[in-house]
């Protein structure tokens, strides 16, 4: 793969709505999507009218689909056109959920929230620990004492194990088909796995992503979550709560705010 990743801030230009069309669709594209909805609604223990905060919400697909069951969320993303969409589709819905563009270093929602989520590697992107675990503070801020956390990454392990770090996903959008071909690899260097994102559109345009997360161990983040005051942390590999194996493609963490923090 040819490729480094130009900038520190490389997020800020990276999302895009053929990204978007492809990758954050959940509802049309994740067979899991269902499944998803009712782990975060199981392992964050939330109820009835009880508020969560998404945090790097991308078009809030997750939010959606848990604010179809009664709860009012608080999302946040750096892209303002993911954050329109996000707000359209619940207006249209008139579901309880607000959408803010925001940089989730620094955002806390407007009042504090029963609990939070981050999910589908929207973590991890700096090189440096501390920056990220400045993302993890600010949901750890985000919840009341007692409320619970989950943060989706990939498992990285996974990612080591694999022989052909390259594949081609073929999707419908609202633009007809894309074809993405998505290359894997790894920098031992900067210890940041990089990804390059090839979206060939109907129209015959091509568009050249790149971008890449930390090469966090389940064991590291672990840590991390740990750091920030995080306690109970339960791993898993998948949205059916299966154990969190060597070839689990996600790693997912669930943890706890004390009481009395
Ligand atoms: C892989 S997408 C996942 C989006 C969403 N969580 C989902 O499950 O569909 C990562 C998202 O994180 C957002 N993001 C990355 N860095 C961010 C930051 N510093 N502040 C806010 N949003 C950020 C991106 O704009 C993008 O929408």
């Amino acid at each position: 793969m040819s490729t480094a990743i130009k900038n520190e801030n490389w997020w800020a230009d990276f999302y895009d709505d053929v990204f978007a069309d492809v990758m954050l669709e959940h509802e049309v594209h994740d067979p899991e999507y269902e499944q998803t909805i009712s782990f975060l609604e199981k392992e964050l223990k939330v109820k009835l009218g009880d508020t969560i905060f998404d945090q790097c919400c991308g078009v809030g697909a997750v939010s959606m689909g848990l604010a179809r069951k009664g709860k009012n969320l608080i999302g946040v993303d750096q892209c303002d056109s993911y954050i329109q969409r996000a707000k359209g589709n619940a207006e249209k819905e008139a579901v309880q959920a607000e959408f803010y563009t925001g940089d989730a270093f620094e955002f806390k929602p407007n009042r504090i929230c029963d609990a939070a989520f981050n999910w589908y590697t929207s973590f991890g992107y700096s090189q440096s620990d501390e920056q990220n675990k400045e993302m993890l503070k600010r949901s750890y801020e985000a919840i009341k004492e007692g409320g619970m956390f989950a943060l989706d990454f990939s498992n990285i392990i996974d990612g080591f194990m694999k022989s052909n770090p390259c594949k081609v996903i073929r999707r419908e959008t609202p633009n007809g088909e894309v074809t993405l071909l998505h290359e894997y690899g790894m920098n031992v260097e900067t210890g940041m796995y990089k990804q390059t994102w090839t979206f060939f559109s109907a129209d015959g345009s091509k568009k050249v992503h790149h971008g890449g997360a930390k090469m966090y161990l389940p064991s590291r983040i672990r840590e991390l979550l740990e750091e920030v005051g995080f306690i109970n942390i339960k791993m898993f590999g998948g949205v059916k709560g299966q154990r969190l194996c060597t070839d689990s493609p996600r790693a997912i963490f669930i943890c706890e705010k004390p009481k009395g923090a």
